[in-house]
């Protein structure tokens, strides 16, 4: 359905947990984070019959996001699930890949469409400092895994920041040239727990593509109905794509298309809007599906505007992104 600005809603993410075997500095704190109880975390059929009604209110993609989706028990086979839901047209997954060298296999025969791979750096030592977790090498496996079991082309998202991976801009970009990876450059968004070192590390999505010129011709690919707000790019000769997501200095709530589904059950319009409907209470209560719908419709009908900020006027989210799944 539409939600009052026109916009057709279509696309919901659905984070399963909030736990996550990686701690990324613009995400979580190094220790001491309380995750929510298990007792307060959806079961996988209460999130199929929530999607179930999505669906029916117009949703045609679901992304299964964390924390790190792999870490819960199940999740093979709530991903086929998922795909063997009528009218949803794709299902997707976005990892951190820690546990894809031995889930690609099964990740690949489930029957999703494809999947994003986080991963902010092609050095070790650096990955170890960025995710305060030495298993850089069991990424890369892991992607090269999912890409012989048939899942590609790979997304990998790089989180692009200022004096921590800015010098690695063109080697991911020149990766596309020789590899049918899709590399996604995410602006840097202001997380519950990350403190001031974000505002300076932030680094536009037109420096990055400033950057990237300096490589060669590249030339813009249209975009299709279900996408994300990535801008898309190829080099000219390569073999795979470039993407840039402009979080926070372009304004593309205006096609925002999607809803949130938090681990614990409520319903988000935007990211960066406190506002969000539970549905797990609802769920508790014994509510009938007609009376979920128009829990569903409320909170697509108010979905905000815009989240209302610029590189310069920061506000953050009162739960973390590992609760809300990026
Ligand atoms: N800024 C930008 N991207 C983030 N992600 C998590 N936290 C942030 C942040 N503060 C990204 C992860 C992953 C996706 C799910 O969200 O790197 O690619
Ligand atoms: Fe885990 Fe993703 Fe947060 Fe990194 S960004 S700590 S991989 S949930």
């Amino acid at each position: 359905m539409k939600d009052q600005y026109h916009r057709t809603i279509n696309y919901l993410r659905i984070s399963i947990t909030d736990r996550c075997n990686l701690r990324c500095i613009y995400c979580m704190p190094e220790s001491g984070v309380s995750f929510m109880p298990h007792s307060e975390i959806l079961t996988y059929e209460q999130m199929i019959r929530l999607v179930k009604l999505c669906v029916g209110q117009g949703i045609r993609k679901v992304r299964v996001t964390g924390g790190e989706p792999l870490v819960r028990k199940g999740v093979v086979s709530f991903l086929k699930n998922l795909c063997d839901i009528q009218g949803l047209e794709e299902v997707t997954l976005t990892t951190n890949g820690v546990l894809l060298r031995e889930l690609a296999q099964d990740l690949g025969q489930c029957g999703i469409s494809r999947i994003n791979v986080s991963m902010d750096t092609l050095k070790p030592e650096r990955f170890k400092r960025i995710t305060r977790r030495d298993l850089f090498t069991q990424v890369w496996e892991g992607i090269e895994a999912a890409v012989s079991a048939g899942l590609h082309p790979i997304k990998i998202n790089v989180v692009a920041m200022k004096g921590v991976n800015d010098d690695e801009v063109l080697d991911f970009a020149r990766l596309t040239q020789n590899k049918p990876y899709h590399i996604r450059f995410i602006e840097l968004m202001p997380g519950a727990e990350t403190n001031s070192w974000e505002s300076q590390a932030f680094l536009s999505s037109k420096e990055i593509l400033d950057q990237i010129s300096t490589l060669g011709p590249i030339q813009r690919v249209s975009s299709s109905a279900l996408d994300g707000p990535s801008q898309r790019y190829i080099l000219e000769g390569a073999q795979g794509e470039i993407g840039v997501i402009g979080a926070m200095s372009h304004h593309f709530c205006g096609t925002c298309n999607r809803l949130r589904l938090t681990a614990d059950g409520h319903l988000r319009g935007c990211l960066f809007s406190d506002r969000e409907t539970d549905l797990k209470t609802a769920l508790r209560q014994g509510q009938d599906d007609h009376q979920l719908t128009e829990l569903i419709q409320k909170t697509i009908l108010e979905k905000p505007k815009d989240h209302g900020m610029g590189p310069t006027n920061r506000r953050k989210c009162t739960r973390t992104m590992n609760g809300i799944g990026g």
